[in-house]
């Protein structure tokens, strides 16, 4: 994801990490695509966040069967240390290849993440070897009806990062084969049923 070594992930503060990553009002639990994600995950079982950050999802899910997997550590200490009881279901790695046998979790959701991932296909279709059930894909950036536009940003000493956007056909492709709907809401949401 990152070009170089460097994680601009692992580059954030700690008390940052823990406050304000993606809890800033309208990021938070009160975004309208997490509390509509929050709903279609219900009553599916074992649920795997891929990309989970601090585990802002799990604030809404916390009666589910949830774990967490994200390539930076720092993201999953600060989860831990917020919610204890996620004790063993956190894991670190790359979403390119998770470790997980075939069907391993009942429901993998991925929220904001391959906009910032140019294999983005290998990314998905590896969610899609490890659920049971259902995905659910959110896109921060929508993909639109444009040709796809990768865009890396430079962000000074904190490090550098892809922004995506995709084509929409492109991306509806990789579900070929599987049953899948789409939901609008603030962020756009993909049910993938396996
Ligand atoms: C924008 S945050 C989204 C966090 C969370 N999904 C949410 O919506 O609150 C992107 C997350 O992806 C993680 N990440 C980046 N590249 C990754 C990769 N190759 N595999 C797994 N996680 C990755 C980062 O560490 C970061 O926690």
């Amino acid at each position: 994801m990152w070009k170089g070594n460097k994680n601009l992930h692992d580059t954030l503060d700690h008390d940052y990490l823990k406050n304000k990553f993606l809890r800033i009002p309208g990021e938070g639990i009160d975004n309208t695509g997490r509390i509509k994600l929050a709903e279609l995950v219900k009553g599916k079982g074992s649920i795997l966040d891929v990309a989970c950050g601090t585990c802002v999802n799990y604030e809404l899910m916390k009666d589910l069967n949830y774990h967490g997997f994200d390539l930076t550590q720092q993201m999953l200490d600060v989860a831990l240390e917020l919610y204890p009881e996620l004790e063993g279901k956190l894991y670190n790695g790359s979403i390119q290849g998770m470790g997980f046998i075939d069907n391993e979790f009942d429901v993998v959701i991925a929220r904001h993440i391959f906009e910032h991932i140019p294999d983005w296909r290998e990314a998905m279709t590896e969610c899609l070897r490890v659920a049971k059930k259902y995905c659910y894909f959110i896109f921060y950036i929508h993909p639109t009806k444009e040709p796809e536009e990768i865009k890396y940003v430079e962000n000074g000493t904190e490090g550098a990062y892809y922004l995506n956007r995709y084509n929409i056909d492109d991306v509806e492709s990789v579900f070929k084969g599987y049953e899948f709907k789409k939901y609008t809401t603030a962020d756009l949401i993909y049910e993938v049923r396996i």
